[in-house]
């Protein structure tokens, strides 16, 4: 076991949008399996093809190539109706879908998952979490409480009516009398789901054995993650976090693969910071450069259309997600959006009370009394979205990505410098 294991991984670092989309894009070329194993249609990954833009929510960015096999796997939590739309779009655009597979066991969001998930935000007043209320977190929640509906329970219409009977009798009840909330409709629900599982069908497989052939079997296999490692429900910014394990380790669980098959683990990290929803955010710039890195980089949410916060690279939260998910390179992603700027600074790590910080605190309130300690850096003035070698970016852009190695101890993988497949600088040519 071990032995000619060809797989690689792609791992948010910080707080999502990292550019995990165009990574694993990126790399799909080579790959012949794409995966993905944890969050749901939270996700909204960006991937530009011939400069033609993808907005992947559940679809494993393998979908692309019309050549790979693409999995959503156990962990992950599937909204039928999404799923469906998603595939229709790229049907539309002339791709195909015949190369995915569904996890039978991986569960399924229903319509009172999304009503709960307002529902719950609603009560929460300032403590509330920003969540993109598509049922995320309520789905895990019935999970982990072991009610909830899979896609082999959809995919029998028997059980499905039985469990959906259940679920709604017991839903409505918290719906409209614990949160005052409309009820939904269990006659209406019944009959688009069955309708949405004969869609399905053709698609629904054991993807747990799907992967772990395709690795002993000596196929390349790429896994990629949705979310980051500062939304890990235990590692991240608890609550402020989505409710699955979007870290390198979850990837195990959630696509039933041993930790022995994780190798070439990229951490994605953004040139900068940015976060939606709620939640502390040390380095955060509530200044014109903060509205700078905004308008520039365009950062406004794939799923919701929210208006990301942005602020500068901060590596305290780098370095723990390089520890956390025991990276083997980083991918630097939007080095290019910088390139306008006169200086750029770089969190190196926080003090608290005057002293440095060691780790990074488990409390909020710690967290929010952090102050980042921060190193400036000219800038490059130059624009580098053309530059295809590492050598020929300028000076100033090498320092700033050589720090960040330096910082964080892991090697610099790749660097990309545009949204485009091209734009990238490979230093490492995983699975060539
Ligand atoms: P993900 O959720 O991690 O896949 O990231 P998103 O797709 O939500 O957001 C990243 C955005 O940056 C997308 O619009 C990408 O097309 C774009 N992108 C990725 N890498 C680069 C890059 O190096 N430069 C620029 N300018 N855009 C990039
Ligand atoms: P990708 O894969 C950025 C955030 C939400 C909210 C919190 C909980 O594109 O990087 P949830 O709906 O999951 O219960 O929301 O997590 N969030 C993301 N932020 N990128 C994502 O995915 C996210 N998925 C969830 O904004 O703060
Ligand atoms: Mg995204």
């Amino acid at each position: 076991m071990g032995t000619n294991v060809a797989t690689s991984m792609v791992i948010g670092t910080q707080w999502g949008d990292e550019g995990k989309g165009k990574i694993v894009d990126y790399l799909s070329e080579r790959a012949d399996v794409v995966v993905r194993s944890q969050g749901g249609n939270n996700a909204g990954h960006t991937v530009v093809v011939d400069g033609k833009s993808f907005a992947l929510r559940l679809l494993p960015s393998g979908i692309l190539y019309d050549d790979k096999m693409n999995i959503i796997g156990t962990g992950v939590v599937v909204d039928p109706k999404v799923l469906l739309e998603e595939i229709a779009n790229l049907e539309k655009e002339g791709k195909s879908a015949k190369s995915l597979y569904i996890s039978d066991r991986a569960h399924v969001i229903l319509p009172y998952h999304n009503r709960l998930d307002e529902a719950e935000e609603s009560v929460k007043g300032d403590a509330k979490i920003g969540t993109t209320k598509n049922g995320i977190g309520p789905c895990y929640a019935d999970k982990v409480n072991r009610i909830g509906i899979r896609i082999c329970d959809l995919m029998d219409p028997v059980v499905f009516e039985k469990k959906l009977k259940f679920n709604v009798e017991l839903k409505n009840k918290m719906l409209t009398a614990v949160y005052g909330f409309e009820p939904v409709n269990f006659e209406e629900i019944l009959k688009d789901y069955l309708g949405y599982a004969e869609q399905l069908r053709p698609f629904v497989k054991d993807t747990n054995f799907a992967v772990i052939d395709a690795i002993q079997s000596g196929k390349k296999v790429l896994f990629e993650g949705a979310q980051a490692t500062m939304l890990d429900l235990d590692h991240g910014t608890y609550p402020f976090v989505t409710s699955s394990h979007p870290v390198a380790g979850g990837a195990s669980v959630g696509a039933g693969v041993g930790p022995n098959y994780l190798k070439n683990i990229f951490g994605v990290v953004k040139a900068y910071s940015t976060r939606v929803g709620e939640g502390p955010f040390p380095s955060e710039l509530l200044d014109e450069t903060g509205e700078y890195l905004r308008q520039t980089g365009h950062e406004f949410g794939t799923v919701t259309g929210r208006s990301r916060r942005c602020g500068w690279l901060d590596l305290a939260v780098v370095s723990y997600g390089a520890a956390l998910n025991s990276l083997d390179y980083l991918a630097i992603t939007r080095l290019d959006i910088l390139d306008g700027l006169d200086e750029v600074k770089i969190c190196v790590g926080y003090t608290r009370n005057g002293e440095a910080v060691q780790g990074f605190p488990a409390s909020l309130d710690v967290l929010a009394k952090c102050e980042p300690v921060y190193e400036t850096f000219p800038g490059w003035k130059t624009d580098i979205s053309g530059i295809r070698k590492y050598e020929e970016l300028p000076e100033a852009a090498r320092r700033y990505v050589e720090r960040i190695a330096e910082v964080t101890g892991v090697k610099i993988g790749i660097v990309s410098v545009g949204p485009g497949r091209d734009q990238t600088i490979d230093l490492v040519n995983v699975f060539a």
